[in-house]
């Protein structure tokens, strides 16, 4: 069934103009002529797009826009204006306006707009359509991971992945997996078959990642010798991964924009435009909703680029994730470098079980690594894992301290306390003291009246 628009304009030439050219592109078409017909006819039936103009007699469009979204609040709005109203314009796509349109306009500028508008609800309804679809379980390959936290993330991946031009936004901390989720939704996509193309946007200078991207011609700029495709034309018929794209510099965000909406671009000193087919997949470790409020990262782009979104959860909150990983990483880089698998003693488990994981699977994966050098192959111990996670052992090992019919004085608990603590830590006084909870200064007085001369020059 053809996409039905309204039309809410005063102007009869404009009015019928808009008709006769939206028609012929195949869309079904409603008119109004003032806010209040407009509003009715909103409300009586389920429009795709909206184009409002914004001085009708009765009302202000700006409120015609309001009430639409009160009504719906995924409705989708072009509002038209006059030049002295650019203004009021950019207020209306704060207010919830998709886009708006200048009069007088071009009618390839209409058609772009309004084809662009009916992609993007396309592209929602798809989404959604994916995120209702039955679940299909299990992990994706290559994948480890069957946590409940992890399993939800899958899926949500394996269905936007099948959105085959959905563009994506990767969010989750660092070393959490983000770019092997990118790669997932490549890879389960129908565009498996094209080509895979990363960018890093943090790791160049601003104008060296708009010529990566973009490409650019011939005399661009000064070391521009020859002409140079860019990546996005490398991704066509593909996925092109943008990393770190809070990095990405804001002059450059517009243009990204608009080459995602329009799948269209020109390279840097290039005059001709070049199409492509190529979905978008971007991933942050950043909170780019506070960059939007800063300032710092575009709404448009942001909102654009979160169409299908993913949240990867740290290690830290998908605690049965760890052992499989540690495994997988222990049984990796055994087979790499030509040793057995080696078994994980029963207290490394535990060990790895109860550590935070600021560095998230990447830090697993290296600890494992170590692990198995230090190892020589036999099985790994507590001794092979790094001092901050050790620490733990150091917490947990530490028993009761009163004795079955000892009765000891407070300041004895204390003092025996802290020698084991101090034990468990190495004579590491940092690590001491904030295990023990206390500062490093109270620790070397305690430490110096009981006279324990082996722990005073010791690591601090
Ligand atoms: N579920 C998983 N199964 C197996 N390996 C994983 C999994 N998740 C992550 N890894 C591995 O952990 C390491 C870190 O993952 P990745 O590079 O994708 O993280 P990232 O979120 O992109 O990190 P950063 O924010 O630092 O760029 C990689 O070696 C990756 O292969
Ligand atoms: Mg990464």
């Amino acid at each position: 069934m053809a996409e039905q628009i309204l039309v809410v304009e005063d102007d009869t030439t404009i009015r019928l103009t808009l008709r006769d050219v939206l028609e012929k592109q195949g869309y079904g078409i409603d008119l109004a002529e003032d806010g209040a017909q407009g509003l009715a006819a909103f409300r009586a039936s389920d429009y795709a797009l909206v184009m409002l103009d914004l001085r009708l007699p009765d009302m202000h469009g700006l409120e015609v826009l309001r009430a639409m979204r009160e009504t719906d609040g995924e409705a989708l709005v072009v509002v038209m204006t006059a030049y002295p109203e650019v203004r009021t314009a950019v207020d209306c796509v704060k207010a919830g306006a998709y886009d708006y349109l200048n009069k007088p306009f071009e009618l390839d500028d209409l058609k772009e707009i309004v084809r662009r508008a009916l992609e993007t609800r396309r592209l929602r309804l798809e989404v959604e359509r994916l995120r209702m679809a039955a679940p299909q379980a299990g992990s994706i390959e290559g994948m480890v991971g069957a946590s409940p936290a992890y399993l939800a993330m899958t899926e949500v991946t394996r269905r936007i992945a099948a959105a085959a031009r959905v563009p994506v936004l990767i969010r989750g901390e660092s070393g959490t997996g983000k770019e092997r989720v990118a790669q997932a939704i490549h890879n389960l996509s129908p565009r498996a078959s094209g080509p895979w193309v990363t960018l890093n946007c943090s790791a160049l200078a601003e104008g060296l990642i708009e010529s990566e991207m973009f490409g650019h011609e011939k005399g661009a700029f000064t070391d521009a010798k020859a002409a140079k495709r860019g990546l996005l034309e490398l991704a066509d018929g593909g996925t092109l991964f943008l990393d770190e794209i809070g990095d990405l510099a804001l002059p450059l965000q517009p243009k990204l924009l608009r080459a995602i909406e329009t799948q269209a671009f020109r390279r840097v000193g290039g005059q001709k435009e070049l199409k492509v087919d190529v979905r978008f997949v971007a991933a942050t470790n950043r909170d780019l909703d506070a960059m939007v409020k800063a300032g710092s990262f575009r709404e448009d782009l942001y909102y654009r680029l979160n169409v299908g979104s993913i949240d990867v959860p740290p290690l830290r909150e998908r605690q049965p994730d760890i052992l499989p990983l540690a495994k997988h990483f222990l049984a990796d880089a055994a087979r790499i470098m030509g040793m057995p698998e080696p078994e994980i003693d029963a207290a490394v488990g535990a060990l790895l079980e109860r550590y935070g994981w600021p560095g998230n699977v990447r830090e697993l994966r290296n600890v494992m690594e170590r692990a198995l050098i230090l190892s020589g192959g036999g099985a790994i111990r507590p001794l092979h894992l790094p001092k901050e996670i050790a620490a733990g052992a150091a917490a947990a090992s530490i028993a009761p301290i009163a004795q079955e019919g000892a009765l000891l004085s407070l300041d004895e608990i204390e003092k025996r306390h802290i020698r084991r603590v101090m034990e468990a830590s190495g004579g590491n006084k940092t690590r001491a003291a904030k295990l023990l909870g206390i500062t490093r200064l109270t620790l070397r007085t305690k430490i110096a009246d009981y006279g324990w001369t082996e722990f005073l020059g010791s690591a601090e």
